[in-house]
């Protein structure tokens, strides 16, 4: 399963999403918001960090004006490693090197086009593991989080 959040600012994008892992056969639960209407991004981002934390869904994505503030915010729940991605090659580096779990985006900065793809790639892209295993394990055990 694969959490979504937005705040007003993502709103549009994230029903875009829906849209997207609809034809990709992907199973996705919406965490808000359900409208254009300026509400506050942490919100959703805390949520959806914890519902990703939690072990209840495999991913996240996340969408606001720039992605800034949700991945901020989701990156403060222990397990979770939230990559504020701005093209396909970040994408798929955010998977194979960092084995992010998070996705966040902007929605103010990249064309849906953009936004399209990086979500695809964000989503099909493997952990390649090897010498990235420990070092993702240190962004963890150096930390409480
Ligand atoms: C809302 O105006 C904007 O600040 C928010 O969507 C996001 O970009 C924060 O990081």
């Amino acid at each position: 399963m694969i959490a979504l959040g937005a705040d007003h600012a993502g709103y549009e994008y994230k029903e875009k999403i829906k849209n997207l892992l609809q034809s990709l056969g992907m199973e996705y639960r919406d965490w808000g918001t359900d409208s254009t209407a300026s509400t506050d991004y942490p919100d959703y981002a805390h949520k959806v960090a914890e519902i990703v934390a939690s072990g209840k869904a495999e991913f996240g994505i996340l969408v606001c004006g720039t992605g800034i503030g949700m991945s901020i915010v989701a990156n403060k729940h222990k397990g979770v490693r939230a990559g504020n991605v701005e093209s396909i090659e970040a994408a798929k580096y955010a998977r194979l090197h960092n084995n992010a779990n998070i996705l966040a985006i902007g929605a103010r900065l990249i064309s849906w086009e953009q936004a399209k793809e990086i979500v695809k790639i964000f989503l099909q892209t493997k952990f390649e593991g090897g010498r990235h295993q420990q070092r993702v394990e240190k962004i963890h055990s150096l930390t409480n989080l």
